[in-house]
Order: structure tokens, then C-alpha cells, then sequence
């Protein structure tokens, strides 16, 4: 008896790892692995095929940039430079990815997660104010803000898939660098995702899931889209 439980949770447990909906990022199983640049060979589970190693170059495990601030997004003002997989090829297999965020004065990286990974800030220069929202175990309805004010050389790690924001209080720049452990970590925005989908999600989810009425809703949409 105990052994058919034992070997049918094993089996569950295999299912679920090398599922592709559950894909994290492998340990590496070669010393390199640099991506192809075909931008249509890839696996559908976070992964590049490896080129030959012997084509393997200093360039696939190098990126030159990141002493410069990205564009900022037109409505947000927050500039995002990602230097993953696709513009670091040697990254493949690596599970590790950088990139650099700049923040205008009072700008707001809204509600996001990362399915992927987890991530490591590190503030360069001005204040940011953050804040990690963490289940309670205790009630599947509320959670608990974990926030902090972080300066110039401060670290806070976001952990992987919970919803975080960022917000610049200063009245100057800020500038941040952060390490994700996945080559490919990925962002869910919670606002996007949620008003908007294509196609969209009907009125009534939405207006029962936050207690709003249509108005409200379509006005959400709107804002949104
Ligand atoms: C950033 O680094 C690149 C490459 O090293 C260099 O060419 C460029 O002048 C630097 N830009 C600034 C603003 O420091």
C-alpha cells in the first residue's frame, strides 16, 4: 500500500516537472550551450537549440549596453533593458538573465509578476519605494505588503511568480539593476492581463470579480486597452 503511494506520487511528480506549463529553467547539462540565432528554432519550453560549440564566440557570451538607460515606455516612464537570452545568446541553458531599469521622477512599474524567476534589485541611484505582495497561508483572501524604501546600494529580492510594484518617490532619476535566475523570466502585467485580454473576458467577471459595476468596467477597459 505504502509503496503504490510512493510510486504514484512519484509518477505525479515527474508529470508536473517536465511538464512545458511548469518549465523552469534547467540545470545546464554541457559546459555551453549558446542559442541558435534562428528565431524560429525554439523549444516551446524556454529554451534555444544549442549551436555547434565549436562555432560557439566571445560575442554569444557577451552584451554592451547597459551602462545606458533603455527607452522609457510612453505612458509609464519607467525604461526596461533586458538582456536575456535573445540578446545574449551564451545565456541558453544558463538560467540567469539582467537587466537594467530607469525611472523617472515619480514613475510606477505598475503590478507584475514573473513566472519564471525570481528577482534580485540593487539600487544605483535614487529612491525607490517597493512593495511584494505575499500570501497568508492562514487566509486564502487576504495577503500581506512586504515593502521597503530602497537607496543606493540597498537589495531586495522579489520572489518567483508573486505580484510586486516599483515606484520612483524621488523627485530625481533612479536606476536599478536586476538579476532574474531564469534565462527568460518573463512578466505578467496584472492591470494588462486582467483588462486587456484578447478577446476580452466577459463584463460579468470582471464586474462580479472586483465588485464593480459595468461602467466602472468599461471604464477600466478603456483605460487599459
Ligand atoms: C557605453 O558603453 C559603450 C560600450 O563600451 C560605449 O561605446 C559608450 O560610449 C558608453 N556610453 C556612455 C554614455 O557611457
Amino acid at each position: 500500500m505504502m509503496m503504490w503511494w510512493f510510486i504514484t506520487t512519484l509518477a505525479i511528480t515527474a508529470f508536473f516537472y517536465n511538464s512545458p506549463v511548469y518549465a523552469y529553467d534547467n540545470n545546464p547539462l554541457q559546459d555551453i550551450c549558446v542559442a541558435v540565432s534562428d528565431s524560429h528554432a525554439s523549444v516551446f519550453v524556454n529554451g534555444k537549440i544549442c549551436k555547434d560549440p565549436k562555432l560557439a564566440t566571445p560575442n554569444d557570451f557577451y552584451f554592451s549596453g547597459l551602462n545606458v538607460s533603455g527607452n522609457a515606455a510612453p505612458k509609464s516612464g519607467v525604461a526596461v533593458k533586458l538582456v536575456d537570452v535573445n540578446s545574449m545568446p551564451g545565456l541558453n541553458t544558463l538560467g540567469i538573465s539582467v537587466s537594467r531599469l530607469d525611472f523617472e521622477p515619480l514613475s510606477l512599474f505598475p503590478l507584475h509578476a514573473h513566472p519564471r524567476a525570481s528577482a534580485l534589485i540593487t539600487i544605483l541611484e535614487g529612491s525607490i519605494y517597493v512593495g511584494l505582495f505575499v500570501p497568508d497561508p492562514a487566509n486564502f483572501f487576504k495577503s500581506r505588503l512586504f515593502s521597503k524604501i530602497l537607496n543606493p546600494g540597498d537589495v531586495f529580492v522579489f520572489p518567483k511568480g508573486l505580484i510586486h510594484f516599483l515606484y520612483n518617490i524621488g523627485n530625481k532619476k533612479a536606476t536599478s539593476l536586476i538579476y532574474y535566475n531564469s534565462q527568460n523570466p518573463g512578466v505578467i502585467s496584472i492591470p494588462n492581463s486582467i483588462f486587456a485580454s484578447k478577446p476580452p473576458v466577459p463584463d460579468d467577471v470582471l464586474a462580479k470579480g472586483f465588485q464593480l459595476n459595468k461602467i466602472q468596467i468599461a471604464q477600466l477597459r478603456k483605460k487599459f486597452s
